[in-house]
């Protein structure tokens, strides 16, 4: 009897001071008061601010919702910032001192001193890429040395993924999935088939050089017979390996560094690249992109478990884009040619037009349940300022039925037909905005929706790709 109280008392102890430590955690709130302030109808919006923490970032919609930009921001109060899945189509943009910055394959903490950005595990790594982003960064004047780890498990983009990427592109013609040709899907192709290459690999010369003389022969006998030319082994070899030197000394066990990290009481932020539905499984399969861009994938790219993280932010656009192929069920041309006009929705890797849309309150309510949010970042509110009135899809028509999730099959969600609500504009100018209480009411009613119809607190709105405009709530 003694000894089952004493057991059970060390239980309640050990419980206790489990419960103590995650309290602890989740009573590190923000007191930076330079972030502007609540406003009286705040109470429609996050109580709290986002407490840092460990923080997962994920895009709400089809990528480019402006992560980078507010991963910028937040990365103030963060001391790790890691990219957990994804490659260098990627595209994070952040605006800063005069200058744009179009980060890739680099977590978009870099541009914050005193900060250490991680490319863990889950990320494709295409070498040569890397290090002319680490150029490019270098020449224009940010510091990268021991701020930059590279995960030894990461696996590689090859020239032999690229060209196959594009060949396939080009067979499928029309039913193209619209890819930014970086080699992603069949990077992602070889991991899965335990054919892939690893930074590990290339932080071992020879045997780097062997496995790639095999690998390259198989890839060219495939390029081949799609009537692509050969890959040069001799070249990439030696441009692979001079890349490799150069990276070196950013290569570690990223898994064990993010883990001290944390023991130490760092607050980890993990940037999401893509969103929600370019996730291989959650996405409007086939045309996805290759790998878990929603909160999974955070875990499993970067070998972090889930009861580490504290919080889960998701980022939306205050209406819809996409880049690529796919459905789209709120498309709308004329809300692009308004934007394009503006100067807006050009994609950050490729270039290309964005197609553009009315805000999708089915996908973002989805978006919400999968990830787990439980607050949001809307940005690009501003891309509003001269739409009146504006539409919200609130409900998908499919065959006379109404659907409030997206269904699984492409060419189903393709067949939706959106439901409408209408709001007023303001048909005024947001983007000096510094608080809440300075947004018009119809931009207030407007956010407020958004946030009630996706199911979680709204506690960042942007209004311009400046750090300083940003009001929190
Ligand atoms: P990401 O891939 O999610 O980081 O987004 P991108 O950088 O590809 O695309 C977002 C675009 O919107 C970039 O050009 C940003 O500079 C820009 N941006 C982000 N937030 C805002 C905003 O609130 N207003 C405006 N006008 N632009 C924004
Ligand atoms: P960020 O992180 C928007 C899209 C491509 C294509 C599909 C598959 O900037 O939000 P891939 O090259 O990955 O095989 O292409 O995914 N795509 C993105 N769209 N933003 C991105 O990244 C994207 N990364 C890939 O356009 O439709
Ligand atoms: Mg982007």
């Amino acid at each position: 009897m003694a000894f089952i109280v004493g057991k059970r008392l060390r239980q309640f102890a050990l419980f206790l001071s489990f419960v103590g430590k995650s309290r602890l955690r989740l009573v590190r709130h923000w007191t930076d008061s330079s972030f502007g302030e609540s406003d009286a109808s705040g109470k429609f919006f996050a109580r709290t601010r986002i407490e840092m923490a460990n923080t997962i970032l994920v895009g709400a919609q089809w990528g480019d919702e402006g992560k980078g930009k507010i991963i910028d921001v937040l990365t103030t109060k963060a001391d790790v910032i890691v990219r957990s899945q994804g490659g260098n189509n990627a595209g994070h943009t952040i605006v800063h001192g005069g200058k744009t910055y179009i980060l890739h394959l680099i977590p978009s903490g870099i541009l914050r001193r005193g900060k250490v950005c991680v490319i863990g595990n889950g990320v494709v790594v295409d070498p040569i890429a890397l290090v002319n982003e680490i150029g490019q960064l270098r020449r224009a004047g940010v510091k990268i040395s021991k701020n930059l780890l590279v995960s030894d498990c990461a696996h590689l983009v090859l020239p032999y993924h690229r060209a196959i990427d594009e060949q396939r592109e080009l067979r499928k013609g029309r039913a193209k999935i619209g890819t930014t040709k970086r080699g992603i899907g069949p990077a992602y192709g070889d991991k899965a088939a335990r054919t892939g290459l690893r930074i590990s690999d290339l932080m071992q010369p020879r045997l780097f050089s062997k496995k790639l003389q095999a690998k390259n022969r198989e890839n060219n006998a495939v390029l081949r017979a799609l009537g692509a030319r050969a890959i040069d082994y001799d070249e990439v070899n030696k441009n692979y390996l001079a890349a490799g030197a150069t990276l070196r000394p950013f290569v570690t066990n990223t898994v064990v560094y993010l883990h001290n990290a944390i023991q130490r009481g760092k607050n980890i932020l993990f940037e999401g690249a893509q969103g929600t539905f370019l996730d291989i499984d959650f996405g409007t399969y086939p045309y996805v992109t290759s790998s878990n861009t929603t909160v999974g994938g955070a875990l499993t790219g970067t070998g972090v478990p889930p009861n580490r993280i504290d919080h889960i932010v998701g980022v939306m656009k205050a209406y819809t884009t996409r880049v690529g192929e796919g459905p789209l069920p709120t498309e709308d041309r004329n809300l692009s040619d308004l934007l394009h006009s503006l100067g807006r929705e050009f994609g950050a890797t490729t270039g290309r037009a964005r197609r553009c849309g009315w805000f999708d309150a089915v996908a973002t309510r989805y978006a919400t349940m999968i990830n787990g949010i439980d607050e949001l970042a809307i940005t690009n509110l501003d891309g509003m300022d001269t739409v009146d009135p504006i539409r919200i899809c609130v409900g998908y028509r499919l065959n006379g039925k109404r659907l409030n999730v997206p269904p699984c099959d492409a060419v189903q969600l393709d067949n939706c037909e959106p439901i409408y609500e209408e709001m007023p504009g303001w048909k005024q100018s947001t983007s000096s905005a510094k608080k809440l209480s300075q947004l018009p009411l119809a931009a207030r009613n407007y956010v407020k929706r958004l946030g009630q119809l996706t199911g979680a607190k709204v506690s960042i709105v942007s209004v311009g790709p400046m750090r300083a405009q940003t009001i929190f709530l």
